[in-house]
């Protein structure tokens, strides 16, 4: 097993952009045309089956080495047709036409969202946009293609995007592309999420650095995941301002039912 979740998925039959789902695992096939074609019809019918369904919005998975991040990789997309490039806006093409595609199916008046990270799980330090002006070309095309919300993965949302600015990913490119952004990465915790893949606990942490960051208008939105797994009550709690009573994250809380 070569997963990179310490072999938490057993090998699967693969395809993407050049059949690499990491840098230098050539372990896939390579997506024909007709496959790209296909899956972008694919991201289409879902999200408007989602909209048929009742649900207010869908979020497009663009982050974390999934397959569009594949495509936005230059590292796993090594393609010298048009979803293949050197620059962020050639291998952006993918992306571009999957979400042409959902908004043709749901229309306008249905929010899309799209995930995004620089991080890869492969590689936590790698930085697909390396300064504010490639970012710039990376997202703004996709705001112009149709995404509404654009929700920045972070692994810890206190740390800066780029230098000389403490703005983190999610103010960065809301301060881009004048669209609405939701931070991730640890909120109201001490330690990440990886941490948490390797078995570590995080403790409950203040908020004040994330509510400085909020009234100040660099994001919108805020994601938070392991607290609620620790802790349904968690939002209530917050909003009620008991936080005396939040509790920490441990990897229990992954394999527990908490009533
Ligand atoms: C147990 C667990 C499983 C996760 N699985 C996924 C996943 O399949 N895909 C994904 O994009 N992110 C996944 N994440 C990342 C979360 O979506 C989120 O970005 C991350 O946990 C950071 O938020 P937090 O610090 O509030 O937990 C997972 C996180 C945890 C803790």
């Amino acid at each position: 097993m070569d997963n990179h979740h310490s072999g938490w998925v057993p090998p699967v039959p693969f395809e993407g952009p050049s059949g690499l789902n990491r840098p230098g695992f050539n372990n896939g096939t390579t997506m024909t045309e007709k496959d790209i074609e296909n899956t972008i019809l694919a991201f289409g019918k879902a999200a408007a089956d989602a909209k048929r369904l009742g649900f207010d919005t869908i979020e497009i998975h663009g982050a974390h080495g999934y397959l569009i991040d594949q495509f936005f990789n230059p590292e796993t997309n090594l393609r010298t047709d048009i979803y293949g490039g050197k620059t962020i806006k050639e291998r952006n093409t993918f992306a571009i036409e999957v979400v042409k595609e959902i908004r043709r199916q749901v229309g306008n008046d249905f929010a899309v969202i799209m995930r995004f990270s620089q991080f890869k799980p492969s590689d936590y330090n790698y930085k697909l946009a390396k300064t504010p002006q490639q970012l710039d070309s990376w997202l703004t095309p996709l705001v112009d293609a149709g995404v509404d919300i654009l929700h920045c993965s972070q692994r810890r949302f206190w740390e800066s995007e780029f230098e000389n600015s403490d703005l983190n990913f999610a103010g960065w490119a809301k301060k881009l592309t004048g669209a609405p952004t939701i931070t991730v990465g640890s909120v109201g915790l001490s330690g990440d999420f990886f941490g948490a893949f390797a078995g570590e606990s995080s403790q409950p942490a203040s908020l004040d650095e994330l509510t400085r960051r909020f009234d100040r208008g660099d994001f919108d939105l805020v994601a938070v995941g392991r607290p609620l797994l620790s802790d349904p009550n968690w939002v209530a709690k917050i909003k009620a301002g008991k936080t005396e009573e939040l509790v920490g994250f441990s990897k229990e809380a992954l394999s527990e039912l908490v009533l």
